[in-house]
């Protein structure tokens, strides 16, 4: 799907998430942002967050919510969606995504970023630069994987979570939802209770 599309957010991320959108065919109107107007990136800041919900707004435009914080990335998501406004998927040309991965609406996967065999993205996700999600694993809604973390096959990541950079999370490993893996760190599956 490509199309014409606004960026919530005109930080870095979402400087970022735009250059993989029009990388990927899509026409990126400008950004929505409380805190910046004027450019950014050669792209016009159209207004603040409060334009998203003027009735036809989005009429003709997906949007994406490029918003590092995983709990305003997913409320703002969410509402969008509640309006009827369908969610943009940001994945750059040079991420490896297996053919039966499962990438949720909403989600940004970056550049170099590997997602494997029958693995599953939820919606509103990151999968940073240069991260890897292996076989099977689940990312659940608004979850966030940050750069160069590496997830073994079988992880679950519970909504809302953060692995943090450069962590690697061994096979079977799972987060619980809202929780956060420091970054470096590594985190191995929790030994199965006894008989
Ligand atoms: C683990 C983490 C959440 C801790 O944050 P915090 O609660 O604010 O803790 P502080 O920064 O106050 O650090 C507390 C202590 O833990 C240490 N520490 C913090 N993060 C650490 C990490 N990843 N590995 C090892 N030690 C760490 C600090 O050095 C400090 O030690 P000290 O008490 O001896 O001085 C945070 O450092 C982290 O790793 N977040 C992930 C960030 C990330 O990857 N973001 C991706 C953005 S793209």
């Amino acid at each position: 799907m490509t199309g014409r599309v606004v960026v919530l957010g005109a930080g870095g991320h979402g400087r970022v998430v735009a250059d993989i959108l029009a990388l990927t065919g899509w026409t990126v109107d400008g950004f929505l942002d409380d805190a910046k107007n004027g450019s950014v990136s050669g792209l016009p800041v159209l207004g603040p967050f409060a334009l998203a919900v003027e009735s036809g707004f989005f009429d003709g435009r997906a949007a994406i919510v490029a918003l590092g914080d995983n709990a305003q990335r997913a409320a703002l998501s969410r509402a969008l969606c509640d309006c009827g406004v369908t969610l943009a998927t940001a994945i750059h040309p040079s991420a490896v995504v297996a053919r039966d991965a499962v990438i949720g609406a909403g989600t940004m996967v970056g550049a170099g970023a590997i997602v494997g065999v029958a693995a599953h993205i939820g919606r509103f996700c990151i999968v940073n630069t240069a991260a890897s999600v292996d076989h099977d694993c689940a990312v659940e809604d608004g979850a966030f994987v940050a750069p160069g973390a590496r997830l073994c096959g079988g992880v679950r990541v519970g909504e809302g979570a953060l692995v943090g950079a450069g962590a690697i999370l061994l096979p079977g490993a799972v987060v619980s939802p809202g929780r956060t893996v420091p970054a470096g760190a590594v985190l191995r599956a929790s030994p199965s209770p006894g008989p």
